[in-house]
């Protein structure tokens, strides 16, 4: 059974963990009711009031090959809790998870590195449970929005339960294992996006996902790989 450490108020789950990782065992969960320095990805802040779910894990892989897929798993984790739930969600590439294109969840993943290698990883989830209006610069909603209350604890719970199982074969086999039940979760084939990445904004339509869990992009040329990278349609 995985450490559970349970926090009323934090900076960031994320923060605390890279913080106090070599003293913390492999495959510690944080959680936090509230985080006052909560962390997005491409460094935007990620507004953390009570109501919402906000956990990390810790995870120590001897094999760290395919870190890069963990974010990928715990998207299709949360998914697969709100399936429980009833609803039918799906993967915006490569982490979002959303519900009629509004962001129920959001996930950044961590690296520490040491001396050239990567010592853990810290994968932050968090998800919108009971909040009300959520007003945060993107169309979102929450699971009270949808007339769905669940305790925060419990869709941890099968959140966990869900990224648990799939572990092993991520950390051995990366994005191969998951890209079935992915694909069936991401509605974008065939759709016209942008992804814009720190550099560059590149338009074209989605021709599919690598066997390593890249955004394949026909901007023209025929599909490009994009590595990272925020999608909007
Ligand atoms: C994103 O969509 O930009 C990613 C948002 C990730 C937010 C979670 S909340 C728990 C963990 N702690 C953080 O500071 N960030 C992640």
């Amino acid at each position: 059974m995985a450490t559970l450490l349970e926090f009323t108020k934090l900076d960031s789950t994320n923060s605390y963990l890279k913080t106090n990782f070599a003293a913390l065992a492999d495959k510690t969960v944080v959680v936090a009711d509230e985080q006052t320095a909560g962390r997005g990805r491409f460094d935007r802040a990620w507004v953390s009031q009570k109501g919402g779910l906000y956990f990390s894990v810790l995870v120590k892989p001897v094999q760290t090959k395919f870190v890069a897929n963990f974010t990928q798993l715990m998207a299709l984790s949360v998914c697969q809790a709100a399936e429980e739930l009833g609803l039918t969600p799906n993967i915006k590439w490569p982490n979002d998870v959303q519900i009629d294109g509004k962001k129920l969840c959001g996930i950044l993943s961590e690296a520490v590195a040491q001396n050239g290698r990567i010592s853990c990883v810290v994968v932050g989830c968090g998800v919108n449970i009971a909040q009300e209006n959520l007003s945060v610069g993107q169309p979102a909603v929450s699971l009270a929005d949808l007339g769905i209350k669940v305790d925060k604890k419990t869709f941890l719970k099968s959140v966990l339960k869900h990224f648990w199982q799939g572990y092993p074969a991520v950390v051995e086999g990366g994005f191969l294992p998951l890209r079935v039940r992915y694909l069936q979760r991401f509605p974008f084939i065939g759709k016209t996006v942008t992804v814009k990445n720190a550099q560059t904004a590149k338009t074209g339509v989605v021709a599919g996902l690598s066997e390593r869990g890249t955004l394949l992009l026909d901007t023209g040329n025929g599909p490009e790989e994009i590595l990272i990278g925020d999608v909007t349609v």
